[in-house]
């Protein structure tokens, strides 16, 4: 009814709207009065997290580009070796796994069969498996070892997206927090990111407030077959997420690609006024992915791309190759993707609305698949 739906049309609207909130009730009693994580609930011993030698994310859909998410950022903060794989494809490859093995399911729903079975596999080769999940006892934390819970609150749209930023957050405090307990040399980074996590929904609620733009320009595009979008680093995975985006709400073509993979093939499909979305890295941090990525987007320009850009704000460098510009709050390197997917979810939204879509429902998808 319109009274469940808060006012908005869509559930998808409404759940957009209540990420400042999902990010906030995530990160609440997770951080204490010194700045450091209390991650308590996580029941499993700081010993055994001092000896895991190797992190393994399974996870499907919107939730495996929040693996791939938290893949850079566990890197990053622990050095520990860590991959994230698909759930689909996880225990068909016969994966090495034990004991040291920190395995992370992440499910919003908790009842994703591939995923489900992914743990599985894992506890029965001896490793430790810890949920990020949003549904409180649903199956994959029953069946796993701890559970981080998401405090999203009900997602009822089928395409995820207050319940994936609160995947990144939660992913960013398992990530901070293995730091943390090990001990690494990015103790000081840590804290000052732990810090910056703290405001982090003020930053989306930021983006929320700057939409209208981004509504208009997906209106001018419902006739379009095709968008493309690039990303390099946490922004490749946010590419990834736009496009998922796309494809399952607005029914379009839509191919997210890393941007330095651009000159080994997917530069030839780049014509005339086709949409490309290039999600745009720091230029404080990283700058050396920054400066290739604005290559990048005078690559397509001069090709004929009708450039979408989002950019941190205060980033000069892009604003001559961009027929369109999306500013997003500048944010610590890692945690970009918490303000730079939400113009995507917006975006994807409306171009479904404008193509007289079902937003709340797309045609063939379910909102949490049981089967494998
Ligand atoms: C389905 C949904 C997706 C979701 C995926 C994983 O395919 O349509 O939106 O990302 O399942 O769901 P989960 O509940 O495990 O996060």
């Amino acid at each position: 009814s319109a009274a469940e739906k808060g006012g908005y049309d869509y559930f998808m609207l409404k759940e957009i709207a209540e990420q400042p909130k999902a990010v906030a009730d995530t990160l609440l009693g997770r951080i204490d009065g010194s700045g450091s994580l209390s991650l308590d609930e996580v029941r499993i011993p700081v010993s055994v997290l001092r000896e895991v030698d190797k992190v393994v994310i399974v996870a499907c859909g919107t939730a495996y580009h929040a693996g791939m998410i938290a893949k850079l950022a566990i890197e990053h903060w622990t050095r520990i070796p860590c991959e994230t794989e698909l759930a689909s494809e996880f225990r068909y490859r016969d994966p090495i796994l034990d004991q040291r093995t920190l395995v992370v399911a992440i499910s919003q729903s908790g009842e994703t069969m591939d995923t489900l079975m992914a743990l599985r596999h894992a506890r029965e080769q001896g490793a430790k498996v810890l949920a990020i999940c949003n549904t409180n006892g649903s199956t994959i934390p029953r069946e796993s070892d701890a559970v981080l819970y998401t405090h999203a609150g009900p997602e009822v749209a089928v395409a995820s997206t207050k319940a994936f930023l609160t995947q990144l957050v939660a992913c960013y405090l398992v990530a901070l927090y293995l730091g943390q307990v090990r001990g690494t040399k990015w103790g000081d980074e840590i804290e000052a990111v732990i810090r910056e996590l703290s405001d982090i929904a003020g930053a989306v609620d930021t983006v929320l407030e700057t939409m209208e733009p981004v509504r208009e320009l997906a209106r001018s595009l419902a006739h379009k077959d095709t968008v493309l979008f690039l990303g390099r680093h946490v922004g490749y995975p946010v590419a990834l997420e736009g496009a998922l985006k796309l494809k399952e709400l607005a029914y379009m073509h839509a191919e997210g690609f890393a941007a330095g993979e651009l000159k080994h093939g997917p530069i030839a499909l780049i014509e005339q006024d086709l949409p490309v979305v290039v999600v745009v890295p720091s230029p404080r941090g990283r700058s050396v992915l920054h400066d290739k990525i604005v290559s990048n987007i005078q690559e397509i320009r001069a090709r004929g791309a009708r450039t979408i850009v989002i950019a941190e704000e205060g980033d000069h460098a892009v604003v001559p190759y961009a027929d369109h510009l999306i500013r997003i709050p500048a944010t610590p390197t890692l945690l970009q993707p918490l303000v730079a997917t939400v113009p995507l979810q917006v975006f994807a939204c409306e171009l479904a609305t404008a193509r007289g879509n079902e937003v709340d429902q797309p045609r063939n998808l379910a909102k949490s698949v049981t089967v494998e």
